[in-house]
């Protein structure tokens, strides 16, 4: 009874007000009253924000809309205080006028989106008819960083235009405004150039006939796209209105397998062993000695300058393997002829080199930060500190403006709890973990302080390649509500506890979103086992549902459930298009772990070796080469075991990679005789055992590709 008065009471703030706005404005006030928009009213704005006019025009039905400088009660009015900051703003909403004043465009745009947040949820459907009653409230805010950015990666996975317009209006909702395109990678090249078509026209596509090889799924298809230099500039005009800035990114000198497959000539001059590759060149860095690689680099830079307008281009940086250099010789005859120490004072000659061409054509350098570790570079280079925040630190301290991005907060391609899709190498970045970021908890100095430029979140594509990438849904789910929380860490000074945040996002946020079209994430529900019954609840509106895995069939939950058998049961909540992850009782989550032996026909590194497989959980053993046809991976267990399932998979645990292409699986009742149970889909099976299973198998009927080992890791028994 307490909880549902408890409910009732924060349910009952489901009116917009302005403590309900993400992210947080710096100043508000709540009047009573409202003002109601009508087909009388005019939307009257400055000619210098004649855009955001156009903007809000898509949101609100106004039938009168006129650029003036006056303004008459009644009407809505959109100007410029020149003696404010770029990005600040007041939205004034009285008995007369709403007033959206703002220091730039860019203010005049965040007034905007808060005026939109304090309008009923269907504003976002672009359907909303008039009248529209707006509180009355007077807001004066600016944000706290003036770079709030999202890194999204369109190399791994491809992305085409319209919906990376629908994320650039989304980023636009949370008041981001900066989108750091990462256009090219291992596994494709997204960028039209005139002077090198083959670049997109080929490298754009990974698998079939590509010289491009396959990698993280869609193994059996040519697969990708990428943008005209049309689409490319209709991108950065439709961004702009939006008041975000589109940074491009192209990965050099490493990073550039998928130019490499389709231009050698760019690679370093020695004959790479392929012995561990079943012949492939898998090489990946650019040649820093080749004056050629320097003419296409300008060919590059010089066409990405005619068509993106920001300050910088990054040109990457990250990850270099110094191996191919080291084996270059005329990389190595490069190093002694400039006196250069070390590898990456090579990789500080080929940025250098890359940043004068980029001087040339009026831009700036930005790079990820193990681009200064040589250094040479100068602080007028932007740097990217994503491994962790003592790089972050390094880079501030030695004086380059900082884009702060640590993966064990802002990457959002991590798993957002132990049992769902996505990355582990930095954390499990749930919203409340990503929300407690507080950059004043780092011991940044004053000084060091003054060179942090701003905070950025990145969704790296390699996981969505295999979670349905022609829809939104994956991406969407692993984005929100967690950019929702980067929007307030970038913006809002006065930072609201967990508890008042969540609140706004499950008052006000999550009916936004639904009207965003948002597919977002959902907190997970809690179920518990006692007494023959099943219980599950959530801590917001969301209606749950619960699936029993032997009929696979989805019923809502709407009392405890008498049942025997909790381990087939699981439960999941539902909003809209929103969802939680699934979940279930203890019974359901628990995972057998027999003891083990794992045998292989490949050879296992000394690094990663075939011991102690029991122990696996996230830690894996690698053989030293791919694997050939009729390849196999045998596991017995100890004592002959009864269970309901066993999956088993041949590559990273988390990504589809270093896997067998082809094969099959196979299992043994009797530890001698093999039985096949099916084909495996991306490198892995599902065993529904029928009886007290001895062993069981995988075995390659295709050699793979693109890789120098295969990955063996843990078995997932339920
Ligand atoms: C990166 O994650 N390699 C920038
Ligand atoms: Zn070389």
């Amino acid at each position: 009874m307490k909880l549902k008065l408890l409910f009732a009471l924060l349910f009952a703030t489901h009116i917009a007000t302005a403590s309900n706005i993400i992210p947080e404005p710096k100043s508000f006030k709540n009047e009573s009253g409202h003002f109601t928009i009508t087909p009388k009213t005019a939307l009257v704005y400055n000619s210098a924000v004649r855009e955001a006019a156009t903007y809000l025009l898509e949101y609100i039905p106004f039938r009168q809309i006129l650029s003036s400088n006056k303004t008459m009660p009644g009407d809505i009015f959109l100007t410029i205080n020149d003696f404010w900051d770029e990005e600040e703003y007041r939205l004034t909403i009285d008995k007369n006028n709403i007033r959206i004043e703002g220091g730039g465009y860019g203010g005049v745009f965040n007034g905007i989106q808060t005026l939109l947040q304090m309008m009923p949820s269907e504003i976002y459907t672009r359907k909303c008819r008039l009248p529209i009653e707006v509180p009355f409230a007077e807001i004066h805010d600016a944000p706290k960083l003036s770079y709030r950015g999202f890194m999204l990666d369109v190399a791994r996975t491809w992305i085409p235009t319209e919906r990376v317009k629908r994320y650039i209006d989304l980023m636009a909702y949370h008041k981001l405004n900066k989108l750091h395109f990462h256009l090219t990678d291992d596994e494709g090249w997204r960028i039209e150039l005139k002077s090198h078509p083959e670049f997109a026209s080929i490298g754009g596509f990974r698998g079939g006939d590509s010289p491009v090889h396959p990698r993280y799924a869609k193994f059996d298809e040519r697969w990708g796209g990428y943008y005209t230099q049309d689409e490319l500039r209709d991108i950065v005009a439709y961004a702009a209105q939006r008041n975000i800035e589109v940074i491009p990114e192209i990965d050099m000198p490493g990073h550039s397998k998928a130019l490499g497959a389709i231009h050698h000539d760019i690679l370093c001059n020695f004959e790479p062993n392929t012995a561990s590759t079943n012949g492939l060149d898998i090489r990946n860095v650019w040649c820093a000695a080749k004056e050629s690689n320097y003419a296409i680099v300008e060919d590059i830079i010089k066409e990405m300058s005619g068509i993106f307008t920001s300050e910088y281009i990054h040109i990457g940086g990250d990850e270099v393997d110094m191996s191919q250099w080291r084996a270059c010789p005329d990389c190595q005859r490069l190093k002694k002829e400039k006196g250069l120490t070390d590898e990456h004072q090579i990789e500080d000659y080929f940025i250098s080199r890359v940043t004068n061409i980029l001087t040339k054509y009026g831009k700036k350098p930005a790079v990820w930060h193990e681009a200064i570790e040589g250094g040479l570079l100068p602080t007028s280079t932007r740097v990217y500190g994503w491994k962790s925040i003592r790089h972050c630190k390094q880079s501030t301290e030695r004086g380059y403006p900082t884009i702060v991005m640590p993966g064990e907060y802002f990457y959002l391609d991590m798993k957002q709890s132990d049992r769902e899709e996505g990355h582990i190498w930095a954390a499990i970045i749930d919203t409340k973990r990503l929300h407690s970021f507080d950059l004043s908890n780092y011991g940044f100095s004053a000084a060091q302080s003054r060179n942090i430029a701003g905070i950025e979140a990145s969704f790296f594509s390699e996981l969505y390649i295999a979670n349905r990438p022609e829809s939104n849904d994956y991406l969407d789910y692993m984005l929100f509500p967690r950019l929702c929380a980067v929007s307030e860490i970038a913006w809002s000074n006065s930072r609201r506890s967990w508890s008042d945040f969540y609140t706004s996002l499950r008052t006000s946020h999550y009916d936004r979103m639904q009207a965003m079209g948002i597919a977002f994430r959902l907190s997970t529900p809690e179920v518990t086992y006692a007494d023959g019954k099943l219980s599950a609840s959530v801590d917001d509106s969301s209606t749950i549902y619960y699936i029993d895995e032997r009929s696979g069939r989805e019923v809502r939950y709407t009392k405890p459930l008498e049942c025997i058998t909790p381990e087939y049961i699981a439960f999941r909540s539902r909003y809209g298009s929103a969802r939680s992850r699934l979940t279930g009782s203890a019974e359901y989550l628990r995972l057998l772990t027999p003891t083990v032996t794992i045998t292989s026909s490949m050879p296992c590194s000394t690094k990663a070796p075939l011991t102690n497989p029991a122990k696996y959980t996230n830690s894996i053993a690698r053989t030293t080469r791919a694997a050939k046809s009729g390849d196999w991976i045998e596991y017995r267990f100890a004592e002959p075991l009864s269970c309901r399932e066993i999956s088993v998979q041949t590559g990273h645990i988390h990504l589809r990679r270093c896997l067998f292409l082809k094969g099959y699986a196979e299992v043994s009742y009797d530890g001698n005789n093999f039985i096949r149970t099916g084909e495996l889909i991306e490198g892995g099976a599902v065993i529904r055992p029928t009886a007290k299973v001895h062993a069981i198998r995988v075995v390659a009927t295709t050699r793979s590709d693109a890789e120098n080992n295969v990955v063996i890791g843990p078995l997932r028994i339920r």
